[in-house]
């Protein structure tokens, strides 16, 4: 195919675009399975951006697994917080790519991004607005997905704003070794709190103890009685919940908070394949108690994205916060890396490698 421009003949590339898509919309009450989605190889891109557009198109390299995209695969009759996915099209997630082509004035050929992409090899990018340039290109890119990306903006905006936390506070943290609970546990660990995590193996619990420096972690799947495992590891009650879990966790958690105990609702996975969900019985405790229980939303927290990122590269690089990430190679393993979210299957961030360069 060929374009003129400027007087010249370009030759404008054009490339089969191997892609992931959803078949169908999922019924809310199963767990999603890798025959819900599949690889498409028959498209092709041409890799420049429509001639006045302000569109970006990049090169993916890494995709994210993230457990809210389960929710996405459900056609909802009243409109979600985030828009369904529409079968027969990419699956979107967060991603980093490099930028192939712009018609943008804030992104160049070359430069590294991250932010809303599809799970394809090459994504024209048209809305921007939340779109990221990639300042530090001195760390792992794939952490923009992971530590320095959505997961960790999350963390940080749960914890530091949502959690109120103060130095000696008692900290359990549920999902503890994915993507938010690890770095979760090591700002909690670094504002001198004591910390405990839930995971559901012993080789996380093992990681939690011994690589992410929590004082404390328990399997929960081992675990006959959550309060009593609680209770063993906080004798003296909670003050902060980060839930990542909800279900009969919540129920335990509540059941030990300390007074004035704050409670951050982040996410509820056990809830995510359930059509009816759990009951929560030990809400009385929240007013005896006088607990703050809120919910929160990583993307109304973006204004401070560039505070989080310079505080937590420094962290980073002063040794003081390390991060687990599980890694797929290539789009065809991605349909089971996201269904082993819900299974547990992930130690550490999900994340999907479709190119390194
Ligand atoms: N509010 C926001 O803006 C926001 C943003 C990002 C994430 N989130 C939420 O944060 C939570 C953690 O997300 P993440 O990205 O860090 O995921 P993740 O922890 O890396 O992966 C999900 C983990 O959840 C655990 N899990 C799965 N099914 C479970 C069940 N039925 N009961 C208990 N645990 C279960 C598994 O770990 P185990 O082996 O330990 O069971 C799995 O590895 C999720 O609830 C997510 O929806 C919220």
């Amino acid at each position: 195919m060929s374009g003129r421009e400027g007087g010249m003949v370009m030759e404008e590339e054009v490339m089969v675009n191997r892609k992931v898509v959803l078949k169908h919309h999922l019924p809310p009450d199963r767990m999603p399975k890798e025959s819900d989605m599949e690889l498409v190889a028959t498209d092709t891109v041409r890799l420049r951006v429509p001639s006045g557009s302000t569109a970006v198109l990049v090169k993916n390299l890494y995709l994210s697994c993230d457990p809210y995209m389960r929710s996405r695969m459900t056609k909802h009759d009243e409109p979600s917080y985030v828009p369904d996915f529409v079968p027969g099209t990419p699956i979107s997630s967060h991603g980093v790519g490099k930028v192939l082509d712009s018609g943008h004035p804030d992104f160049k050929v070359g430069d590294y991004v991250w932010g809303m992409t599809g799970w394809e090899e090459y994504s024209l990018i048209t809305s921007t607005e939340h779109l990221i340039k990639i300042n530090h290109t001195d760390v792992p890119l794939s952490y923009y997905i992971g530590i320095l990306g959505m997961p960790g903006l999350t963390a940080y905006a749960g914890f530091y704003e949502i959690c109120s936390p103060k130095k000696g506070e008692y900290v359990f943290i549920s999902a503890a070794s994915g993507a938010v609970g690890q770095l979760v546990g090591q700002f909690a660990k670094l504002m001198g709190c004591y910390v405990v995590g839930s995971a559901g193996s012993d080789e996380k619990v093992n990681l939690l103890k011994n690589k992410l420096g929590f004082h404390e972690a328990f399997n929960y799947k081992k675990e006959p009685d959550l309060n009593k495992a609680l209770k063993r590891c906080f004798p003296e009650g909670i003050d902060i919940y980060f839930e990542n879990v909800g279900g009969a966790m919540l129920d335990a958690v509540l059941a030990n908070m300390r007074l004035n105990g704050r409670i951050a609702v982040c996410g509820m996975i056990s809830q995510y394949n359930l059509g009816k969900h759990d009951g929560v019985h030990n809400l009385l405790a929240l007013i005896a108690k006088c607990i703050r229980m809120q919910g929160f939303l990583v993307s109304n927290y973006y204004k401070c994205y560039r505070e989080f990122e310079e505080k937590v590269v420094q962290y980073m690089k002063e040794g003081k916060i390390v991060y687990i990430e599980d890694i797929a190679e290539g789009l065809e393993n991605a349909p089971s890396a996201l269904t082993g979210l819900f299974a547990g299957r992930n130690v550490g961030k999900q994340l999907i490698v479709v190119a390194r360069e």
